[in-house]
């Protein structure tokens, strides 16, 4: 009875787990429902050794090996990797997953600005994720779900009571010298969403979405938050 109920449980694949990815991984991997696999350049410790695979370069044909062992339904994406490297290493997951037999299912590492309204900002999105769009938007027989959040609250806290490493002089606010950078004129909002609310999505998108195969009704864009930036930044005080 124990082995049936294991085998009911669906499995998700996270790749290139490291700050926000551990979120991800021990929610779901908490949840009874799913078996969670780590797809990985390398051995991590923090992790299982069981629940991790090795995939060198996130090639095509490993990741899609590693899908078909582990009959993983979904492929969750967090990879920060190089812009030049992303749009290569993305279109491996895609591919992957198209040819997997079960792997229908597929969330790109995107978890950041407003996409609908600013798709080229943060900068360097311009350069990874919204070529990788373009593909996602002309590829069938996957459904995929575009995440994006602006910012994510934990640049507020101190880096002990996260795992989002602080990136010094990226997030507007520097809360250990008190001092903010205002960008563009002050009265743009730049907002910030929890962790957690970010994984709510994650949990919507494989409650509702998963097993069903290539509906292009089901993509969307999910942008919640509206953050507008400009060229001009200026240095203030608290
Ligand atoms: N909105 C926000 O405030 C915000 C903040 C932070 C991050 N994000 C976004 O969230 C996503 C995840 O970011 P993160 O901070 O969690 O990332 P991260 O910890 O810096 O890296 C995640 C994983 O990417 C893989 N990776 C790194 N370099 C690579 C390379 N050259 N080639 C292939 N894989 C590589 C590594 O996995 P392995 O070593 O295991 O292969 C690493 O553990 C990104 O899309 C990022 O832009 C958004």
């Amino acid at each position: 009875m124990e082995k049936q109920e294991k085998q009911e449980k669906q499995t998700i694949a996270l790749a290139g787990v490291g700050d926000f990815g551990r979120y991800i991984y021990e929610v779901l991997d908490a949840d009874d429902r799913y078996n969670v696999v780590i797809l990985s350049r390398q051995s991590k410790p923090l992790y299982p050794p069981s629940a991790v695979h090795i995939t060198p370069s996130y090639s095509e044909e490993s990741v899609y090996s590693i899908l078909q062992s582990t009959r993983a339904t979904t492929l969750i994406s967090t990879i920060q990797c190089p812009d030049s490297a992303f749009v290569t290493i993305h279109q491996n997951l895609l591919n992957a997953c198209l040819r997997s037999t079960h792997c229908k299912r597929f969330i790109p590492s995107e978890y950041g600005g407003d996409i609908e309204r600013f798709p080229h900002l943060p900068g360097g999105y311009a350069r990874s994720r919204l070529p990788f769009r373009d593909i996602l938007a002309q590829s069938h027989g996957v459904e995929w779900t575009l995440l994006n959040l602006g910012w994510f609250m934990d640049y507020f806290l101190p880096q002990a009571m996260s795992y989002i490493h602080h990136v010094p002089g990226e997030f507007p606010v520097q809360w250990e010298s008190w001092r903010y950078t205002v960008r563009g004129t002050g009265e743009e909002p730049q907002n910030t969403a929890l962790w957690v609310d970010m994984i709510a999505r994650v949990y919507e998108d494989l409650v509702h979405c998963a097993h069903q195969v290539n509906s292009l009704n089901a993509n969307h864009w999910d942008s919640e938050i509206t953050q507008q930036l400009s060229e001009s930044e200026t240095d203030s005080s608290f």
